[in-house]
């Protein structure tokens, strides 16, 4: 079976784009800390089985940049030739560099960092470009209009948002409609643990434009797997870099519920990483671009995207287990 075989291809909302059901994201993994070949590993894992977008930001490291630049020199050591299979994605919009063009949603901001990111890359174009998050102290047009220069000179091919609250999707996307901006897809987290996007507007808005989304941390970033069922096992996200993933997270109700959740994954025969993206594949979303540590993560996790579907009723049961947190 072709990598391509083994993968679902979806359209991203109205566009001609199809993404892959699950992306590989280099958020972490991918810093000048970690393992090279480890690196390679998890590409060339994510690819040989029908992964072709890779998400990547201006500012995933540290240092920041380092994701692009260990990428970019995969690309050119492992996928010479085979730029136009892949999806790459970046960002620009958390702080990237000193001083006041550094960060934010300014048209000196993105364009400066689009120009670095193809350097650091070491790519002519990039598939899509996304707002990292939105900036209340940059008009959004000024924002759109810099997205939209980008497309326009070939080297970004589809915009996409990330994080927007609903007040500034709805502006973003009558701007797109108006400037004729290809924005294509909004990016948020989306797991059995935030449900946000389904309570705040977000997702209604998205899909009622035909905008894809992409979600992120569905496996809110490891708490969703075995590894935390008995406490905090040493060399995980949560040992080794508890920044994003706080220690007192780990409540004894919490760990209850994940104990809860796996018997639910136990009886259909799945890991319990499997049924959080079981889950989130039930919500209807395109992509889900997931983390990984290991490359057996990846080939563990990419299963839910052929296991059968949740029912009514486990779906009852499962908000009844999330409800008591
Ligand atoms: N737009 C945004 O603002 C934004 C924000 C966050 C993320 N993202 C994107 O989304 C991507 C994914 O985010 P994330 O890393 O938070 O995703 P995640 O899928 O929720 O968490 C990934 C982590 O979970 C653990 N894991 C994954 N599969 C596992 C398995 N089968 N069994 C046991 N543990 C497993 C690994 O951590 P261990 O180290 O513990 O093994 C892995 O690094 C990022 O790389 C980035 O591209 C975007």
């Amino acid at each position: 079976m072709s990598n391509y075989e083994m993968m679902d291809y979806i359209r991203c909302g109205n566009s001609g784009l199809k993404l892959p059901r699950m992306a590989l994201g280099a958020w972490y993994s991918f810093s000048e800390n970690d393992d090279y070949e480890n690196m390679r590993a998890l590409v060339k894992t994510a690819f040989e089985n029908g992964i072709t977008y890779f998400d990547l930001a201006n500012n995933y490291g540290p240092q920041v940049g380092a994701a692009e630049i260990n990428f970019g020199k995969i690309l050119k050591q492992d996928f010479a030739g085979r730029r136009n299979e892949l999806l790459i994605a970046t960002k620009a919009g958390h702080k990237m560099w000193e001083g006041p063009y550094g960060d934010g949603g300014s048209r000196k901001y993105l364009l400066s960092s689009l120009e670095e990111s193809l350097k650091r890359l070491d790519i002519d174009y990039i598939d899509i470009f996304y707002h990292h998050r939105y900036d209340p102290e940059t008009p959004i047009m000024e924002t759109m209009l810099a997205l939209k220069t980008m497309v326009d000179s070939g080297k970004v091919l589809y915009a996409g948002i990330s994080k927007y609250p609903l007040s500034a999707v709805k502006e973003a996307l009558q701007i797109a409609k108006e400037i004729r901006l290809p924005l294509i897809v909004g990016q948020y987290k989306v797991s059995m643990l935030v449900q946000d996007v389904f309570e705040n507007g977000v997702y209604d808005e998205l899909r009622n434009n035909g905008i894809g989304i992409s979600a992120f941390s569905s496996l809110s970033m490891g708490l969703l797997t075995d590894k935390y069922l008995h406490g905090i096992p040493e060399g995980s996200r949560m040992d080794k870099d508890s920044r994003f993933l706080k220690k007192e997270s780990l409540t004894p109700q919490l760990i209850e519920a994940l104990n809860k959740l796996d018997v639910i994954a136990k009886r259909r025969q799945q890991t319990l990483a499997q049924l959080a993206l079981t889950w989130v594949l039930s919500k209807d979303v395109e992509c889900i671009i997931l983390g990984a540590s290991k490359p057996s993560q990846i080939l563990d996790n990419l299963k839910a995207i052929r296991s059968p579907r949740l029912t009514p009723e486990e779906l009852t049961e499962i908000e009844g287990i999330l409800s008591e947190l």
